[in-house]
């Protein structure tokens, strides 16, 4: 059977029904698309896991704020359907923002609070309750029984898990590893925007976790110490103009009082000329 092109909520809900019906499991991996290798591995773990896998393909308004890149955001439907289908998904799910918003906007799934208002929060104040809605939409349309979603967003995973948990949703939520380049820079749709000069900038994310997971792993338990040493190295890049570095514990998210230690959550998000990225890192601050 050759993959199914879904366009509509009614074709979506029918094709997840029948799958049922034939008593297989079914794997939800949402998407904006631009797919790569990162979306990539969650398909292919749903596959292994789902005999009838959906991968949705909906680049979501209400995620966007007025000042972001909504229209410039990469669209790539077709070759997202051929890698979907490569990575052994049954079904593309493509609706139109006026099949998900068929009332417009003012219906909110919103997780308030500080997993919100910390990292991404602060400075992109809508985005979760545009995620967290679009994501509560998305379940109650396929209804799977585990959903599929990336470590890269690590604070959208926990607000997403929040949500599901808060509601009965009753999806397993699994939360994937981040997959990356060979130089280590995260795969992400954005990094299409990159130039050559910002590419290899980039960079100076993935190598300061790096870095920063290192000195953790000698010893170092002062968040503050960590932190400063996390800004400095970001700030040696010039292109790179930093939004936010923090530190919490994982995966709670939630302040150090004192010494670091269990799994450490190092997030950070910063401009690249006019791109922004995300990465993070979970270290270990066991006993030493
Ligand atoms: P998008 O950015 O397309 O990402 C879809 C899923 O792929 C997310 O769960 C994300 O964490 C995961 N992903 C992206 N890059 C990854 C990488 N390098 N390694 C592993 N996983 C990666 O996140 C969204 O879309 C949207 O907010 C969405 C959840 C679909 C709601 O609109």
């Amino acid at each position: 059977m050759s993959m199914l092109l879904l366009k509509t909520v009614q074709e979506a809900r029918a094709a997840c029904r029948e799958a049922k019906s034939r008593g297989g499991g079914v794997g939800l991996v949402p998407t904006m698309g631009a797919l790569h290798a990162g979306h990539a591995s969650l398909i292919e773990a749903a596959a292994r896991e789902n005999d009838f896998v959906v991968v949705s393909v909906f680049v979501n308004p209400t995620q966007f704020a007025p000042t972001e890149d909504l229209d410039a955001y990469p669209r790539s439907l077709d070759k997202d359907c051929a890698l979907a289908e490569q990575m052994g998904a049954q079904a593309v799910f493509a609706p139109t923002a006026a099949q998900m918003y068929p009332g417009g906007e003012g219906v909110w799934v919103k997780v308030a609070g500080r997993l919100t208002e910390i990292l991404c929060g602060r400075s992109r104040p809508a985005h979760f309750r545009g995620v967290t809605t679009v994501v509560a939409k998305l379940f109650n349309i396929i209804a799977p029984d585990r959903a599929y979603f990336g470590q890269k967003d690590g604070q959208q995973a926990q607000v997403i898990r929040r949500m599901a948990e808060e509601l009965f949703v009753p999806t397993e939520i699994k939360i994937m590893p981040i997959v990356r380049e060979a130089d280590g820079l995260a795969l992400s749709s954005r990094n299409v925007y990159l130039s050559g000069r910002e590419r290899e900038a980039a960079l100076v994310l993935s190598r300061s976790l790096r870095a920063v997971r290192e000195k953790i792993e000698k010893g170092e338990r002062d968040p503050a110490a960590a932190l400063s040493f996390l800004n400095g190295l970001i700030a040696a890049e010039p292109l790179a103009r930093l939004e936010y570095a923090e530190i919490y514990s994982f995966p709670a998210l939630e302040e150090f009082a004192g010494e670091m230690s269990g799994e450490v959550f190092i997030a950070l998000a910063a401009k690249i000329g006019q791109t922004r990225l995300i990465d993070n890192i979970v270290v270990a601050a066991g006993p030493y």
